[in-house]
């Protein structure tokens, strides 16, 4: 087959160029008495090309084929347009049909709701929201390893099957060959040892743990994979299966890890406004109103940083009326960090130095015994959408810490080692990319960032 163009280019074309070849799907087809109007687009682009097709044109006996939806082949020579809205049209030379589409195909011009094509998920790429927000996905995570890999930071592929059943960061999925009609005992307990891997194995919640082997090694690394956590859990904001980026940084301490994930965040909101401004119009203008105001005030607005001692004390003393009480050493509830981050602060917030009892149990211990050097960010609408610790390095801290929480020690050996040999202070921590798109376009549900979602009692395809 002759080379096909993407739509994307003849769009910013700089002159006319002749004889080309575009394929690509209908969105809608007008006929008039000696022409039609095809709108085409294939996806390289939100906007659709206006493709011209007159009745002279080679094939044109099959243009009522180029029903919506429908896939198709033009060729011809990209003109300027006499039309409004357009710099260029097609005019076409050739029609052929590639794939028919029938009047069943569910996605008909009018705009469907995110509900209605969650049910159809196979085919909302093919909507203009949806292919925005896959275009979206796809340049963050490039730029997400530009940010990282131009200061310096390695790319570390951490594993997605572990056998450290570690973090406590939430409950895990179980992975296991043993046949569930009939699984091996042993003294009346499961035999792990006939298991694939002789012994548990589950689907990682972070790849944190993996990566710090690597960051007493090179410095400063990240990792960005697929992570799995089982909590039943059916919220607009959790997925069974979720992506996280995770930096940690060697000769770092919190404020250090803070900067960085502020500087990350600025970053990858300069990048969409500029690279994805045209996808970006979509959620502007259709899913919030208000959406490059939050985004522009997030670029010039210093995160506001305030100890979780401090923040309790804002929530109790608000004057709100909240379901659940703040008090201190009790976790935030979404309603408490969204006062912070949309009442209060009005704006990105850093919630530093959080009761140890609450958080996991490699967070470095701070002075007064009772805190840990943890943070959260918090955004409006979201809530969290990264979570990070300064970590224990120092060995017996960490050790003693551990039997506090009766973690088995002898599994976290390798872990104890690296603070055992050349121990340095590091941190790091993890961003939820779907977190991040939710806050940058708007959407309300974590169901439509992520392509493929994974919930409870949801695997359908
Ligand atoms: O706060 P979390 O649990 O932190 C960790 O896993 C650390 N090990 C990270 C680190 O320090 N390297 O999760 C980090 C982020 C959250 O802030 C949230 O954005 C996202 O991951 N997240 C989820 N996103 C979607 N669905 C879920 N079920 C999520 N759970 C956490
Ligand atoms: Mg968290």
């Amino acid at each position: 087959m002759a080379e096909r163009i993407a739509v994307r280019e003849l769009l910013n074309a700089e002159a006319p160029i002749a004889t080309l070849d575009v394929r690509g799907w209908v969105r809608t087809r007008r006929d008039a008495r000696e022409f039609s109007f095809i709108e085409l687009n294939d996806g390289s682009c939100l906007k659709s090309l206006q493709c011209v097709v007159a009745a002279e044109c080679e094939g044109y006996a099959a243009i009522k084929a180029a029903t919506t939806g429908a896939s198709v082949r033009i060729e011809g020579d990209l003109v300027p347009s006499a039309g409004k809205g357009q710099r260029w049209e097609l005019q076409a030379t050739r029609l052929s049909i590639i794939g028919a589409c029938p009047d069943d195909f569910p996605l008909q011009k009018k705009r469907h709701s995110d509900e209605y094509l969650r049910t159809i998920a196979h085919l909302r790429s093919r909507t203009n929201k949806f292919g925005a927000l896959a275009r979206i996905r796809s340049r963050l995570a490039w730029k997400i390893h530009d940010f990282f890999q131009a200061r310096g930071f390695h790319y570390i592929h951490t594993p997605i099957i572990t056998g450290s059943d570690c973090e406590g960061a939430g409950d895990m999925f179980r992975v296991t060959t043993l046949p569930l009609d009939k699984v091996p005992l042993r003294e009346g307990k499961v035999d792990f040892d006939a298991d694939f891997f002789g012994k548990e194995a589950h689907l990682t919640v972070s790849g944190q743990l993996a990566v710090e082997t690597y960051c007493l090694g090179l410095g400063k690394v990240y990792t960005f994979g697929p992570t799995f956590r089982a909590e039943n859990s059916n919220t607009s904001r959790h997925m069974a299966e979720f992506w996280m980026i995770e930096p940690e940084v060697a000769f770092a301490d919190l404020a250090d890890d803070m900067q960085l994930a502020e500087d990350m965040v600025k970053a990858l909101l300069d990048f969409l406004c500029a690279d994805c401004a045209e996808d970006l119009e979509v959620f502007a203008s259709f899913v919030d109103p208000t959406l490059r105001e939050r985004i522009d005030a997030v670029r010039r607005a210093e995160f506001t940083r305030v100890s979780y001692t401090d923040a309790i004390a804002i929530l109790q003393t608000s004057g709100e009326t909240f379901e659940y009480a703040p008090a201190w050493g009790a976790d935030l509830q979404s309603e408490h960090e969204r006062y912070l981050t949309e009442v209060h602060f009005q704006g990105p917030v850093f919630v530093h130095d959080w009761p140890k009892d609450i958080k996991a149990f490699y967070m470095r211990l701070n002075e007064d015994g009772k805190t840990v050097r943890a943070m959260d960010v918090l955004v409006p609408r979201i809530g969290e959408i990264i979570g990070g610790s300064q970590r224990e390095e120092r060995l017996e801290m960490l050790q003693s810490r551990m039997e506090e929480m009766h973690l088995p020690l002898e599994a976290y050996q390798w872990y104890l080692d690296l603070r055992r040999y050349g121990t340095v202070p590091h941190a790091g921590f993890g961003m939820g990319f779907e977190r991040l798109i939710m806050f940058l376009t708007g959407m309300h549900n974590i169901r439509d960032v992520v392509p493929f979602p994974r919930s409870p009692r949801n695997l359908d395809l």
